[in-house]
């Protein structure tokens, strides 16, 4: 990554970074920020934390921005608006950079689920006024963010303040886990395993009965809740030399072929994606989606079988629903929340691996329809 002439504020994660860029906002009496209504919900929360209120476009089923309802929301309120590249892919921004102009808006491109973009790749998030990036969604680094700034609007900051003794000694042992598990031979990682059972079972039996904490009434689950704990940090060092040091290009290289063979073993079973399909040269993606009607019956499936699939806007920030947004707004994020599968396709995963997953998928699907038949 080229991060000299894109120079980028490292921060601990993406939603710290989102925290930083409105808080730099020169402020000017605009009180709100305006996001997309199918989002994950640490979008939302260092919004909340920054001190303005949160309102919401529409986001059409093929997640392409619903433009007229954009416009729709724009007032000299909005300080700011934020735009997701979702899986990494580019959304349309032209006509949103001639809006937010016009409406003299700052202009938000959140490229948490890919910040690398091009052929070759390079930094993404070049054409807003910030880019955000999420580092740990592409390499396994459990942590890091960061912010791009374009245009010349608010004041840089540098984060000095560092994690922690304890912090660092926990992420380590994180990234070992990880590293164990991407890449060690059988026998390792179950001996690993078998450690590590150990000596939670002894930490479990010498802790005190009911220590449990009470889960806080809140209504969204607590890892997309904002961190006050690290928002002044810093991405810790050996995370930041982790990422200088990895071969983006092979990263970008594999997850590409893996997200076209899965792409076409779909379509054999007439199943490729119609959201995002063929993938341009220019994407790294993050994941390949995949809208299933009803997930939630199915999901479970696919990870019985062994497919780590995941979610994306699952459950969607409570703000969406105290903000005033049209019935088919509404109606088209909880679509997506309810339907959308990201089926991995990280460099850890080989040809074999992708052609398990549509074989498995495919397969799914049609003893359902024969069954039905
Ligand atoms: C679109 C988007 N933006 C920002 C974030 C926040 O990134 P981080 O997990 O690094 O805080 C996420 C996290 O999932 C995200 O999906």
């Amino acid at each position: 990554v080229d991060w000299v002439n894109a120079p980028v504020t490292v921060t601990y994660s993406g939603q710290v970074a989102i925290f930083h860029v409105l808080r730099s906002l020169k402020k000017d009496g605009r009180g709100s920020v305006l996001l997309p209504a199918f989002h994950c919900p640490s979008v939302v929360e260092p919004v909340l934390h920054a001190g303005y209120r949160p309102l919401f476009y529409g986001v059409n089923r093929d997640l392409r921005i619903d433009l007229d309802d954009l416009r729709r929301q724009l007032s000299n309120d909005i300080a700011a608006v934020l735009t997701i590249n979702y899986c990494g892919f580019p959304s349309d921004l032209d006509p949103v950079k001639q809006l937010t102009r016009q409406a003299g808006t700052f202009l938000i491109e959140d490229c948490a689920h890919s910040f690398l973009y091009g052929d070759p790749p390079v930094l993404s998030g070049a054409r807003g006024d910030v880019g955000i990036f999420s580092f740990a969604k592409l390499v396994p680094l459990r942590v890091g963010g960061g912010y791009r700034l374009n245009a010349p609007l608010m004041r840089v900051q540098k984060l000095e303040r560092g994690i922690g003794i304890k912090q660092h000694v926990i992420l380590m042992k994180r990234l070992g886990e990880q590293l164990i598990n991407n890449s060690a031979g059988p026998i390792v990682q179950r001996a690993y395993h078998a450690v590590e059972s150990y000596r939670v079972r002894l930490k479990t039996i010498g802790s005190t009965a009911g220590s449990v904490e009470g889960h806080p009434s809140h209504t969204i689950p607590t890892y997309y809740r904002f961190d006050t704990e690290f928002c002044e940090s810093s991405m810790p060092w050996f995370i930041q030399s982790i990422l200088k040091r990895y071969d983006l290009r092979s990263l970008a290289a594999r997850r590409q072929r893996n997200y076209r063979l899965l792409d076409m073993s779909l379509a054999t079973y007439g199943m490729a994606s119609p959201i995002f399909s063929p993938l341009p040269d220019e994407v790294v993606p993050w994941a390949y989606p995949l809208i299933v009607p009803q997930r939630s019956s199915h999901d479970f499936h696919f990870r019985g079988m062994g497919i780590p699939v995941y979610t994306f806007g699952e459950v969607l920030h409570p703000a969406l629903y105290e903000a005033s947004v049209g019935k088919r707004v509404l109606e088209d994020a909880e679509f997506l929340s309810r339907n959308l599968l990201m089926i991995p396709i990280h460099q850890n995963l080989s040809d074999a691996h992708m052609l398990n997953f549509a074989e498995k998928i495919g397969g799914h699907f049609k003893v359902r329809a024969t069954k039905s038949a």
